[in-house]
């Protein structure tokens, strides 16, 4: 069996400033670290980190660096570059110069092949200008990104493949928000682009980051996931578990391993979403 957590959005470095939906804490990335290692020694081998993007709030040598040291963690980790690890010209060689084990295949995008699944990392674009995000947020890939996951998929489709990328790929429902207008929701062009990659290649699960809050959602027999931030009351994370038969994800928390006080404001648990929304079971047999 394969098992990794999947974690995102930590935004090591943001201060005072930065998009969130639960009061954050990423000032105590390294206290919210310690708490995830002792979680991964009792819960049992854990093979992987996955991280899906905006490790670090702002892009610098010294930003990379310290996030680097931070999540070198007993297990590989592994990152999706997000649009805040990207927000400086020449940030992707900033990322390969300094830190080049969490990108094995490069930080344009790679793949891990785990003893029983695949996974396809693919950093998604957010402007004109490649993996440089300024002003604009148009999630899209460049052809060769699109080229290169489409080999790599062709040639494990007898794998159970998954892929991850940092923008979702499906808005978050009202029925899970209670507003009235989905949440974030990218262009349907993104949305059609990743489906019928996943679709055409039977891909089980497409996994995101970047709206910090919780989804699973199944369309045409793909699960699309994203995560909270990490670094967000109440701390959560996900584990996934995948063998020859199904894939499996739960949704942890660490807030009763961290000593510093917290608040979660109860106004806005759509963040964590419904049970629906933080498991899922797939048979992978059918
Ligand atoms: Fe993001």
């Amino acid at each position: 069996m394969t098992r990794f957590i999947y974690l995102s959005d930590t935004h090591w470095g943001a201060g005072e400033s930065g998009y969130h939906l639960q009061p954050k804490y990423d000032e105590r990335l390294p206290e919210l670290l310690e708490a995830l290692r002792s979680w991964m020694a009792q819960a049992g081998p854990i093979d992987f980190v996955l991280h899906g993007g905006d490790l670090i709030h702002a892009t610098s040598d010294a930003a990379i660096q310290a996030g680097a040291a931070l999540f070198d963690l007993p297990v590989p980790v592994y990152l999706c570059l997000g649009n805040h690890d990207l927000t400086a010209a020449g940030s992707l060689d900033q990322w390969e110069r300094l830190a080049p084990q969490l990108f094995p295949g490069g930080p344009a995008g790679y793949g891990i092949d785990a003893a029983d699944c695949a996974i396809h990392v693919i950093p998604n674009q957010h402007g004109e200008t490649p993996f440089l995000w300024d002003e604009t947020q148009d999630p899209h890939f460049l052809p060769e990104q699109t080229e290169a996951l489409e080999e790599r998929l062709a040639v494990r489709s007898n794998s159970t493949q998954l892929i991850l990328t940092h923008s979702p790929v499906y808005a978050i429902s009202p029925a899970q928000t209670g507003l009235s207008e989905p949440f974030h929701e990218p262009s349907a062009l993104f949305t059609e682009v990743m489906s019928t990659l996943a679709q055409t290649h039977g891909v089980a699960c497409v996994l995101g980051g970047h709206s910090h809050a919780n989804m699973s959602k199944s369309v045409h027999s793909t699960q699309y996931v994203t995560v909270s931030s990490f670094v967000e009351t109440p701390f959560e994370f996900k584990l996934f578990e995948v063998d020859g038969k199904t894939l499996s994800m739960q949704t942890h928390n660490l807030r009763e391993a961290i000593d510093f006080p917290t608040v979660y404001d109860w106004d806005s648990t759509f963040v964590q979403g419904r049970a629906a929304d933080r498991s899922f079971q797939k048979d992978l047999t059918q």
